[in-house]
């Protein structure tokens, strides 16, 4: 008997899913795994022009109507980080597995209620964490696993642009996305040296954000989308943080999209008491017979992130298997964000219970 279909349906078709999650469920159709049954969004121009371009047979302005009239196996939800919790929530009751971009949610609080209805409903819940799935990122986890490192006591993860708020979307407005540069572009190294590291419980974080470019028109911020009214922009550019875990495990995170930095800086440091291993060039550093070493990697097989963990969750729901991106690791992550801001506001350390 032939394999039954899943069934997908994408809340949210700006430019995240039209780029990339849009094109990894069609390729995933064409192999006859799932079919893409209907999109939806609230701009008439994004929800017509994926659903022509993606020959979704069914669109919808409201994600409500959607879930009320149709059985879904997958819910994709690409909206704006506000509407993370109600589509997730609304996605889970009606019984889809359901995975949603980064960040999972505004606040801790609402990555609870997204677990407590994953739970509840006995569906799956991942978040789009996609670096996790990068053919270079998995190679450090796998020498990780391997002890290659020994034990982890430190990590450093930076993301620096010098000029690169995004113009399209509302990314800069905290009502809507919670917070700037931390969450749109910090999530992802914080997530990754996190997971890297082992996912150690965190237990304290200090941090500082800053708004020092966002809301000036004399930005130079030309290569990234039509700008936003400069008013508008009340979130931060620029964040760093020391961040505590048990064990005496710390991680340094920096972030920015716009500094007076000489160029673009992606880089990650994790230190063992055996090796560390740092990116951009991938290395792992040690020492052996009175001698000092770096291993390079010269060449790794590409996987493009985004696709790969689409095509990882249609087989963690194809084949009941657990999720890479596990929702309570996707909680302390934004617990540590809630606490780097409280830290923030009230220049003090914030523990994390
Ligand atoms: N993983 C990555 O590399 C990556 C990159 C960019 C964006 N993102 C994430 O993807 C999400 C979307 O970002 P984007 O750049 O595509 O933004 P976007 O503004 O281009 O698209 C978001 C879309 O969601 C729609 N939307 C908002 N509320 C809705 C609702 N209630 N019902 C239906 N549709 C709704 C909007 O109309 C818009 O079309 C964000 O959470 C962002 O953090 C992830």
């Amino acid at each position: 008997m032939a394999k039954r279909k899943l069934k997908v349906g994408v809340i949210g078709v700006g430019a995240i899913a039209q780029e990339v999650h849009l094109p990894a469920w069609k390729e995933l159709e064409a192999e006859g795994r799932v079919e893409l049954a209907a999109v939806c969004d609230l701009l008439p121009e994004n929800l017509n022009k994926a659903a022509k371009e993606y020959e979704a047979p069914k669109k919808y302005k409201s994600f409500k109507k959607m879930l009320n009239e149709n059985n879904f196996d997958i819910i994709d939800v690409c909206t704006h980080n506000r509407c993370h919790c109600p589509a997730v929530v609304a996605a889970l009751n009606a019984g889809a597995h359901t995975m949603v971009e980064k960040p999972m949610a505004m606040s801790a609080k609402e990555s609870r209620e997204m677990i407590k209805a994953s739970k509840a409903n006995k569906r799956k819940l991942m978040t789009g964490q996609h670096m996790r799935f990068e053919t270079a990122n998995e190679k450090l986890k796998e020498l990780v696993e391997r002890g290659d490192l020994g034990q982890i006591y430190y990590g450093q993860a930076q993301y620096l642009r010098r000029r690169g708020i995004p113009g399209w979307g509302k990314f800069h407005i905290k009502r809507e996305s919670l917070g700037g540069a931390l969450i749109d572009i910090g999530v992802h190294v914080l997530d990754l040296a996190f997971w890297l590291m082992g996912c150690p419980k965190p237990v304290a974080a200090s941090g500082k954000t800053y708004r020092m470019f966002g809301d000036r028109d004399d930005l130079c911020n030309a290569d990234w989308g039509t700008p936003y009214p400069p008013k508008e922009f009340d979130v931060e550019d620029y964040a760093s943080a020391i961040i505590r875990f048990e064990k005496g495990i710390t991680l340094h995170l920096e972030v920015s999209w716009a500094a007076n930095i000489p160029d673009h800086v992606e880089s990650l440091r994790i230190l063992g008491d055996k090796a560390g291993i740092s990116t951009n060039p991938l290395q792992i550093s040690s020492y052996e017979n009175d001698a000092l070493t770096s291993k390079h990697f010269d060449w790794l097989p590409e996987k493009k992130g985004h696709r790969e963990e689409i095509r990882h969750f249609t087989e963690c729901v194809e084949k009941d298997l657990p999720v890479r991106v596990k929702p309570e690791e996707s909680l302390q992550i934004q617990m540590i964000l809630d606490a780097i801001y409280e830290s923030s506001r009230k220049n003090k350390e914030i523990r994390i219970k």
